[in-house]
């Protein structure tokens, strides 16, 4: 497996035209699929998603079919009912694939239970989509395995599963070819992604002077034309540098579209040679304020707050995963609530205790209700975000059952571990499935 650096290079590889094109279009999608009322789809399309690429392919996909008469619903799979696989006729799965070959979040427990168990699916037709990375080992690996369980137990492939690497737009276009045809017309709905809009640097701050690790930028971008378009918390922003303009990078937006520009936060990256990243070295030193970023919003459906708005928050994460976390923290302060609990975990306070005033200010108004800091290299025994959430067991435990969400943002590589394997811990397997399954436990980890 590469290692995905925290300019989310891995993610961003795997963007190409015509695929991601989250923002405006799954709104669109998602008004389509939710015209057709459950038990009357013919068709289901499933996805397993953690980022919005298979959910917005679905979306798509349920649109097509919906188009030529028939009737579909995208569905998630970790909203699947028991026995869905046996009521329905067919069924289009639509899975990215994460960590070393395995399900998305969303499809673990159907990866965990489901595909344990050896049920009759000879009355099954279905097709699969499998999103994946070919630079990964696993390359679609859970699409790959998915496909072999159904053909396993007897279901019947409507046609051979398309794997697409990186978003290539031959593959997605083989898919909807398929899917036109299955639905009769060729008067497809548009998966065209949005274009990208021209933006400026407004300010740009060193936010960890002095640190041990790599500088970390706060950027606050405007669009040229003065006009903000809409976001939501937990949403993320594409950009490409120039010279390299086929591989957008993608980071979480820490602002909100109220207060009047988009902020990032950047780690500058050096290659083992010692010279900057393409991106990060372009954003962070060498674009001046009068350069022209071109830059594209993508909606983070599954780390956005949605049906999680009113709920306690608790915002788990390291580094540069502040950037998500404090438009998650900001989004709920301005709704009026001040039940937040942030566990954040850095190097040394002294040089990287991002958002220090502000998180201090919100702590003192009562917008924060509890802030815990684990600052690594602060003792002589390094101490990470995950001790803190075994440290706080009870009452982690306590907001839980209060009704609590919670979202992690940060590096995959450590930290995301460390803090799953705390939270099951302290919380037990069966309810971090639970939470999981009920949109209560969002993770946007690279
Ligand atoms: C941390 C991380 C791990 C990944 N692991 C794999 C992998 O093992 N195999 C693979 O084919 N793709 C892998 N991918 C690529 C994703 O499957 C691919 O980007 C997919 O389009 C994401 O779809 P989604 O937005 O619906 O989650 C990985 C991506 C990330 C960010």
């Amino acid at each position: 497996m590469i290692t995905i650096d925290p300019m989310r290079l891995g993610g961003a590889l795997a963007l190409s035209s015509g695929y991601l094109a989250m923002c405006f279009a799954i709104w669109r999608a998602r008004a389509a699929r939710n015209s057709v009322p459950a038990a009357d789809a013919d068709w289901l399309v499933v996805y397993a998603s953690q980022t919005g690429s298979a959910e917005y392919l679905a979306g798509q996909t349920a649109a097509t079919l919906t188009t030529g008469g028939l009737s579909a619903r995208a569905v998630c799979m970790s909203h699947l009912e028991a026995g869905a696989l046996s009521k329905s006729g067919r069924i289009l799965f639509i899975a990215s694939t994460y960590g070393e070959g395995d399900a998305p979040d969303s499809g673990a427990r159907f990866a965990g239970e489901t595909m344990d168990s050896a049920p009759d699916l000879s009355h099954l037709h279905y097709a699969v989509l499998a999103l994946g990375d070919s630079s990964y080992t696993n390359y679609c690996g859970f699409g790959r395995a998915l496909d072999g369980w159904l053909a396993a137990h007897g279901a019947t492939p409507l046609f051979e599963r398309i794997d697409v690497d990186r978003g290539k737009a031959s593959a997605l276009a083989e898919w909807q070819h398929h899917i036109g045809r299955l639905a009769g017309t060729a008067d497809a709905p548009d998966w065209e992604a949005p274009s990208y809009g021209d933006w400026r640097i407004a300010s740009r701050a060193l936010a960890n002077p002095g640190s041990a690790g790599a500088p970390l930028y706060r950027i606050a971008l405007v669009p040229l034309d003065g006009a903000l378009p809409v976001w939501e918390a937990g949403d993320l922003a594409q950009l490409s540098a120039p010279a390299d303009p086929e591989h957008p990078r993608e980071y979480s937006i820490a602002s909100l579209p109220a207060e009047g520009r988009l902020e990032l936060m950047v780690r500058l990256q050096r290659r083992e040679d010692g010279s900057l990243g393409a991106a990060s070295g372009w954003l962070c030193e060498t674009a001046l304020d009068t350069d022209v970023i071109r830059l594209r919003l993508r909606a983070h459906q599954r780390f956005r707050l949605n049906g999680n708005a009113a709920r306690p928050l608790i915002a788990i994460g390291n580094g540069s995963g502040l950037a998500g976390l404090r438009a998650l923290l900001k989004s709920r302060i301005d709704a009026g609530h001040g039940d937040n609990w942030l566990l954040f975990g850095e190097r040394n306070a002294a040089h990287d205790y991002l958002c220090r005033e502000e998180l201090q200010r919100w702590l003192a108004a009562g917008s924060l209700a509890r802030l815990d800091l684990a600052f690594s290299r602060d003792q002589s025994t390094a101490r990470y975000v995950q001790h803190l959430v075994r440290e706080h067991a009870q009452t982690l435990r306590n907001w839980v059952d209060k009704g609590a969400a919670i979202y992690v943002c940060g590096s995959l590589q450590g930290m995301a571990g460390g803090v799953h394997e705390a939270l099951t811990e302290v919380l037990g397997r069966e309810t971090l499935d639970a939470l999981t399954a009920a949109g209560r436990y969002r993770r946007d980890v690279y």
